[in-house]
């Protein structure tokens, strides 16, 4: 599944991502800077935080009340805020955009 990582200066990567993936996963073993995943996938660290277009998060599994209490804590949040970590990749998102916040460039 391709997906495209576009760092906070505007830099893309477009990378393939195998299903059952997160998102954080597919940044980090890309070597996709912006996206740490320090905490490895437990919803503890928030340095997985990105953005997904809110078109783009219809049929992506709903925030979690743990990934919702770590989204509370990061200082640029947004309306279209996910933690990487808690999205699983599938086919259907082929083409997906993935930004990181300013915060972690
Ligand atoms: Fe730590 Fe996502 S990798 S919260």
């Amino acid at each position: 599944t391709e997906i495209t990582y576009v760092e906070h200066n505007g830099t893309e990567h477009t990378v393939d991502v195998d299903e059952g993936m997160s998102l954080m996963e597919g940044a980090t073993l890309n070597m996709v800077p912006g996206i740490e995943g320090m905490c490895g996938g437990i919803c503890s660290c928030a340095t997985c935080h990105c953005y997904i277009e809110l078109s783009d998060q219809q049929g992506l599994p709903a925030i979690s009340e743990g990934e919702e209490d770590m989204l509370c804590g990061v200082e640029d949040r947004r309306p279209e805020s996910r933690l990487g970590c808690q999205v699983p990749v599938t086919s259907a998102m082929n083409g997906l955009r993935v930004a990181m916040p300013e915060s972690q460039s």
